[in-house]
Order: structure tokens, then C-alpha cells, then sequence
């Protein structure tokens, strides 16, 4: 029987919470969450971006399950520079027509972005890309907002 949405997310969530268990060191955990939703959710690339608290003004790569991809973000830019100005998720279903898309794949067809917020400053980016046009819906948006929700009580406990 196929899950719905709704089931599969909170399936998601709490997996994420069994994976993480006890355990405190945060790229030991991003590492496995990002092995576990390229797995379940058949992505094509899917990672973190950390804002760079040397400088604050760029994203650095952090934990990720794909092909290589770029190791910097400038504030405001591409979909995960804007998703950290804006605080908010953003879902492009099709990059190419995204004006300042960053292109580390020319795989990559469309992209959902999630901050995660912690003390309302965003600390990290989920980025998940998939190799077709329309890959994610509102309902993906919804539920990695409750995924990136979980993580960053990861940053406070
Ligand atoms: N496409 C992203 C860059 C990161 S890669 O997709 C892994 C962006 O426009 O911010």
C-alpha cells in the first residue's frame, strides 16, 4: 500500500528522530539525514548549506548525498542564497526558470529549499534537487518545513 503524503512525511520525521537518536555531533546527523532522504525520497542531490559563521555573508557546504556541487553561496543568492534572506522555503519547479539559479548539475531540473531557523536567525539551508521538471509540490514544501523544523532542535539540545 502506498503511503500517502501526509503519512510518509511524518514517517520521515520520525525516522529522523530514531536516526538521530542521542546522538549530539551535527554533521554526523545532517550526514545521515541527508543519506536517508536521498534514499527514501529518490533525489537526485540533497544537502546542507551552513551559513559561514566565520563571515556570515556566504553558505558553505556542508553534509550531502549526489554529485559534487558548488562549496559557496553569497548571500541572496541562487535559490539558496534568497531562501536564507527571505527566511522561507522556496520550491522551483522548473530552475531554468529562476532567474539567478545556480547551476551545479545541468541535471538538476527542479529544487526545493528549506531554512532552518534557530533563535530566528537561519543557521542552515536543505536543498534537495531532482532530475525532472515539477519533481516537488506544495505538500513537499509543507512537510520539509516540518523536517527542518525537527533539525534545528538539533542545533539547541
Ligand atoms: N541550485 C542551488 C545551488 C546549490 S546546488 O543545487 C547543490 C542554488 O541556486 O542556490
Amino acid at each position: 500500500m502506498e503511503l500517502s503524503n501526509k503519512d510518509k512525511y511524518s514517517t520521515l520525521v520520525q525516522q529522523i528522530e530514531h536516526l538521530v537518536g542521542n546522538e549530539k555531533n551535527i554533521i554526523a546527523n545532517l550526514a545521515n539525514i541527508s543519506a536517508h532522504l536521498k534514499m527514501e525520497l529518490n533525489l537526485f542531490w540533497v544537502g546542507f548549506y551552513f551559513v559561514d559563521q566565520s563571515n556570515e555573508k556566504e553558505l558553505v557546504l556542508g553534509p550531502f548525498q549526489g554529485p559534487v556541487a558548488c562549496s559557496r553561496i553569497a548571500y541572496g543568492k541562487g535559490v539558496c542564497g534568497k531562501s536564507w534572506a527571505e527566511k522561507k522555503s522556496i520550491l522551483v519547479s522548473n530552475v531554468d526558470e529562476f532567474k539567478g539559479h545556480i547551476a551545479c548539475s545541468s541535471f538538476s531540473k527542479s529544487e526545493l529549499v528549506c531554512p532552518v531557523i534557530v533563535n530566528n536567525k537561519v543557521v542552515c539551508i536543505l536543498d534537495a534537487d531532482c532530475d525532472k521538471v515539477n519533481g516537488f509540490c506544495e505538500k513537499d514544501r509543507l512537510m520539509f518545513e516540518s523536517i527542518c523544523s525537527k533539525i534545528s532542535s538539533f542545533f539547541v539540545s
